[in-house]
């Protein structure tokens, strides 16, 4: 059968050259190829609220099956504006400042399309989540490093304003912070908007985990900063929010110049999103107390992960918000972090992700990040099996 498989024979000149088969879906593979404790893609093992699953049968039963607006259906963008007033005092305008997108990885592919031009600079935090390099690459753009050092993964204000040229267009940050669980704190966004000011240097702010933030601290998104709003797009996902990563729904608020300029490229990209789950989100949205239970939930499981590991070889890193915990392996292995993965994969069935792929240049500081977003029972076994190492 393989044999009459076609083939292409012509040289490829590709866009991506570095890239490969992200380290998610590698250990994923590996993890079900060896029935290991999947600890390592960041998606729960439980399931999403039934009372939101009924309403999304409801959407496509009550006739929600055609193209929804290019900027979402109305009644999303309104339930978000609402959220982002009561939340964090920000004011987006319903029509013009706010866009749905397919998950928070199209919203960044779109800004950075949208506002790259071949030859700038847009400056990220290593360890970086695996999307904004790449985005950025695809519209010629140069990527610029900054560093977040271990153990406490806090950014280095004067570094990045060292990194700060006439060519920055763009700085893209990420807190709560995947991989490492690491906040910004009100002082990080005063640095930044300082950094900022008089400059013409956007800012794409990832708060995909704006709802996992621990210990009574405070959530500090760019839109409770007019200096760092005036200049923001915001990413957040309802994937992460509400249990349903694969339903990849998101949005992105913005100024409304800003706005404009994100879906010139959004209606080529993508166009429109799923429409029956954004009638079901926007019904669900309405629901009081959930932001603080899921808080409650994930501060929860991080303790017992913390907890259960602390009496361990592992040496655990902090772990301010989102769901993973990083940790380092030295008392137990010399290895690399991806070999020493692949071999608690298959030796000791719990598969996680070696922080090394977060670095542009795989560099290796033996730390190792598990996802905890899972349930008790899959918790209390695989803490099990690692405690024992
Ligand atoms: C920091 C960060 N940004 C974006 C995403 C992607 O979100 P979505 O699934 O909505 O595209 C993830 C998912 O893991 C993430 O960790």
């Amino acid at each position: 059968m393989l044999g009459n498989m076609p083939s292409y024979t012509r040289p490829i000149s590709s866009r991506l050259p570095q890239v490969g088969t992200t380290i998610f879906s590698v250990m994923s593979a590996l993890a079900q190829q060896h029935g290991a404790i999947n600890l390592s893609q960041g998606f729960p093992d439980f399931d999403a609220p039934a009372e939101l699953l009924s309403l999304l049968d409801q959407a496509t039963r009550a006739g929600h099956n055609q193209y929804a607006p290019m900027a979402g259906m109305p009644v999303l963008r309104e339930a978000i504006a609402h959220k982002v007033q009561a939340l964090y005092g920000a004011s987006y305008d319903v029509d013009a400042e706010i866009t749905v997108t397919a998950g928070a990885t199209q919203a960044i592919f779109t800004a950075v399309a949208a506002l790259v031009h071949p030859g700038d600079e847009v400056i990220v935090f290593a360890p970086v989540y695996d999307s904004y390099g790449p985005s950025v690459a695809l519209q010629g753009g140069k990527v610029v490093y900054a560093t977040l050092a271990d153990p406490d993964y806090r950014p280095d204000w004067a570094q990045v304003d060292a990194l700060i040229t006439p060519r920055t267009r763009m700085i893209i940050i990420n807190s709560p912070h995947n991989p490492t669980g690491s906040v910004w704190t009100a002082e990080d966004m005063a640095q930044l908007e300082a950094l900022v000011k008089d400059t013409d240097i956007v800012i794409v702010s990832d708060e995909v985990y704006e709802h996992m933030v621990f210990d009574g601290a405070r959530f500090e998104s760019v839109m409770r900063y007019p200096g760092l709003a005036e200049r923001s797009l915001v990413v957040s996902s309802f994937g992460k929010t509400y249990h349903i990563t694969g339903w990849k729904v998101a949005y992105c608020l913005a100024p409304r110049e800003l706005m404009a300029e994100f879906r010139k490229a959004h209606q080529f990209i993508v166009f429109t999103v799923h429409a029956p789950s954004q009638v079901a989100l926007a019904q669900f949205m309405g629901k009081p107390g959930w932001y603080e239970q899921l808080k409650a939930l994930y501060q929860g499981k991080r303790d017992i992960f913390r907890q259960a590991l602390s009496g361990s070889r592992f040496e655990l890193l902090p772990c301010q918000g989102t769901y993973f915990q990083c940790v380092k392996y030295g008392a137990i292995s010399d290895e690399g972090d991806r070999a020493f993965v692949e071999r608690l994969t298959r030796e000791h069935g719990v598969a996680a992700i070696p922080v090394s792929s977060f670095y542009p240049g795989g560099d290796d500081h033996g730390v190792i990040r598990f996802c905890f977003a899972k349930s008790a029972a899959t918790l209390e076994q695989a803490l099990e099996r690692l405690v024992k190492l």
